[in-house]
């Protein structure tokens, strides 16, 4: 049955001229067939330079919605158009004015997890692999990090000369990741070492030995001689991971570390989404041009 899907989707593909990206959380199934898997940057960043005038999208839908203003002239489909993130919903418009008023010489650092009227409101774009080089960069003293809290605070003490103000965003998943359960698979695995994803809390990241998005936590893993490792993140990055180094040993720490929106990607919904072009993601002109210079302040920032 699986490999009448996976023959009906690439046949689709090449019929619709199109491109499956995906990204590190959905189902091993779904990137095992994808065209291209990585990392929140990696997948915006591909949007703008793939040749397929369709990309079927396997992540959530402000990844969606960053590919389509960042390549309006392609059609940008979801794989489930309901996989949400919630954190992406977690400041308001109207906070973001408040703070710009009270400091006139801010920045608005918006993560890539925010739904792009927020986006449209904020100064530049950060995904986890490049918020510190790209807020380093910026002239700007006072920086209001959104929507999460952990990433921007874990940048901020990075970054001591600058004055943050964060906003009380958060991955529920990564948020469910505790350093109990952390010091606990320590415990029974003293030699591990702990890679964490900087949308953890304060108190994991302490404990890691090295925190990074999760294109770096599996590169990290990849080049170290180290054998056993604990990953304080989403379980999706397993499978490359094992991809990898199938003859190192990975460890969760907990058993919350699913997004359940990530996991509504199945390789049903690629064919459905090929086969289907409602999942169109649309975007009103005049929000995407006031979307689209965060993201590409990015994309330059970020080299
Ligand atoms: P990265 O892809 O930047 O590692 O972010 C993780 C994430 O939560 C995406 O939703
Ligand atoms: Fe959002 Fe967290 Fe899921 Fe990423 S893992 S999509 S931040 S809920």
């Amino acid at each position: 049955m699986d490999q009448e899907i996976k023959q009906r989707i690439e046949t689709l593909k090449k019929e619709k001229d199109a491109v499956i990206l995906a990204h590190y959380y959905v189902d091993g199934e779904v990137q095992e067939i994808a065209d291209y898997v990585g990392d929140s940057y990696y997948l915006a960043e591909l949007a703008t330079t793939v040749p397929q005038k369709t990309i079927i999208f396997c992540g959530v839908s402000f990844m969606g919605e960053s590919a389509k203003i960042l390549s309006p002239e392609k059609t940008v489909i979801m794989a489930d158009r309901s996989a949400d993130c919630p954190m992406a919903h977690m400041v308001e418009v109207e906070k973001i004015r408040e703070v710009r008023k009270e400091y006139p010489e801010v920045a608005v650092v918006c993560y890539v997890n925010s739904m792009a009227e927020i986006k449209a409101e904020s100064d530049v774009c950060v995904t986890s692999s490049n918020a510190l080089k790209i807020v380093k960069k910026l002239p700007n003293k006072d920086i209001f990090f959104i929507p999460d809290e952990n990433l921007g605070r874990f940048i901020a003490k990075k970054v001591p000369e600058k004055h943050f103000i964060f906003n009380d965003g958060f991955c529920h998943v990564h948020k469910s990741i505790h350093a109990e359960d952390v010091k606990k698979a320590k415990e029974l695995h003293p030699e591990a070492v702990v890679l964490a994803h900087p949308e953890c809390t304060g108190d994991v990241l302490e404990l890691a030995d090295f925190v990074g998005s999760t294109s770096q936590i599996i590169d990290y893993a990849t080049n170290s001689d180290e054998k056993v490792f604990l990953i304080c993140t989403e379980m999706g990055v397993f499978y490359e991971l094992l991809q990898k180094n199938p003859e190192k040993k990975f460890f969760s720490v907990g058993h919350r570390q699913f997004c359940p929106n990530m996991k509504k990607i199945h390789l049903d919904s690629v064919l459905r989404a090929l086969e289907n072009p409602e999942e169109e993601v649309e975007m009103d002109e005049a929000m995407r041009q006031r979307a689209v210079g965060p993201l590409a302040r990015m994309l330059e920032l970020a080299k």
